[in-house]
């Protein structure tokens, strides 16, 4: 076995130094705050039992896909899936990709073309950073949730006083412009003034890009946050995915049949892999039937939850400490890598699943306390993590 060349063994050796380093954790049974299986379908035995007759319908009793979505691995559930998808997500047409991280690689990869210009969150995801660096388009972050900022450096980055293109430009020529954000932030919880976003867009020609990862089955009643504000026209692509509330695997892209068309021909991460397994493809199906019957209850429970999270927090004087959030999502913040992974285990030691962020996850002095919350999280357990998290807080 050959040695790490030692440019990698410093930079392992960095991290160390650091308090940075990331390591696979060994499961443990403690109450879960730190999934992203918001509903807990992750665990629902109804969506598993309904997967396999799905598979029984159309007679599939295989394991792998055998091939891409352009060769052998276009399962007859796909256009079951995606007919389904665009029409609960109120789109023209989805796209499914392997995974949330795939769909991002290849839309930022392939659709922003060279010339154009590409404005994203300072803290969007890392696989629309990937996907944007992978791609020829000019790009720059805007300050987080900064509808002023954006409308700043377009100006400055298009030359133009009104934004709308280099002056004397023709229209031909004109720069397509690409406005990229979350609709739930996976870091902190919280969310931009889509409705403004929309707007803003809409009015000045732009393509706005919503990545609802965070949203997707939550809001809406079980579609997305784009979809309950009713903008889902305004927007030219989402990104939706099945590893978080829906608690399976995979993705999706939203967005026109043209669009849809364009991806599957250039879209890299769609093109080069093998396809999802059929039976991927019945669990998002099975998740999804699940969602729109018994599962809409898990809806309200999860909302419940969050309310009560956030009453507890008030009542024991620590709110201020978190980022301001009404998603599922609630960061404490506690600066320096050591003082949160401290925090963390001792949180871990009176059995709760909490996760410290270490910077560089988030930016230095960012670093934070990530509680997801769940339609599973009883009353008490929400409780006690509180009053345990506040006990830790004064020690
Ligand atoms: C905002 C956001 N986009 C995309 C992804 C990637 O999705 P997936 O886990 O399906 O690859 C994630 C997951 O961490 C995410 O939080």
């Amino acid at each position: 076995m050959g040695k790490l060349p030692s440019r990698l063994e410093s930079k392992l050796a960095k991290r160390r130094a650091e308090d940075s380093v990331r390591n696979l954790p060994v499961p443990k049974n403690l109450i879960g705050f730190s999934s992203n299986d918001y509903l807990g379908f992750s665990r629902e035995p109804a969506i598993h039992l309904e997967a396999l007759e799905i598979l029984k319908t159309v007679g599939c009793d295989g394991n792998g896909a055998t091939g891409s979505r352009l060769l052998s691995g276009n399962h007859v559930l796909y256009p079951q899936l995606e007919n389904f998808l665009a029409e609960h997500h109120k789109a023209e047409s989805a796209l499914v990709f392997n995974s949330g991280y795939d769909a991002n690689l290849g839309f930022f990869a392939s659709v922003p073309q060279r010339g154009d210009l590409v404005l994203y969150d300072e803290l969007i995801h890392a696989s629309i950073r990937d996907g944007i660096k992978m791609g020829n388009a000019k790009s720059h972050k805007f300050a987080h949730n900064d509808l002023e900022d954006v409308k700043k450096k377009v100006v400055a980055s298009l030359d133009g006083p009104t934004g709308n293109g280099k002056q004397g430009q023709s229209s031909n020529n004109r720069p397509e412009v690409y406005i990229v954000t979350e609709s739930v932030f996976s870091m902190d919880g919280d969310s931009p003034d889509l409705l403004a976003f929309s707007q803003f867009c809409s009015e000045q020609g732009y393509h706005l890009i919503v990545d609802e990862a965070h949203a997707t089955g939550i809001y809406g009643k079980g579609r997305d946050l784009v979809c309950a504000l009713g903008i889902q026209d305004q927007v030219f692509a989402r990104i939706i995915t099945f590893g978080k509330a829906m608690g399976c695997h995979g993705a999706a892209i939203l967005g026109s049949a043209a669009l849809r068309m364009y991806l599957i021909n250039f879209a890299r991460s769609f093109i080069y892999t093998t396809a999802l397994s059929p039976h991927s493809v019945a669990t998002i199906l099975a998740s999804y039937h699940h969602l729109k019957n018994a599962g809409i209850e898990s809806l309200d429970v999860l909302e419940q939850n969050i309310r009560l999270f956030k009453a507890e927090i008030n009542k024991l004087g620590i709110a201020d400490r978190f980022v301001e959030s009404d998603s599922a999502v609630h960061c404490l913040l506690v600066p320096g890598n050591g003082t949160v992974k401290s925090l963390a285990g001792a949180l871990q030691q009176k059995g709760f699943d909490v996760k410290p962020i270490l910077s560089p996850t988030v930016v230095e002095g960012q670093e934070r306390l990530r509680f997801c919350l769940h339609a599973f999280n009883s009353e008490e357990e929400i409780v006690q993590l509180v009053e345990e998290t506040k006990n830790q807080l004064s020690i």
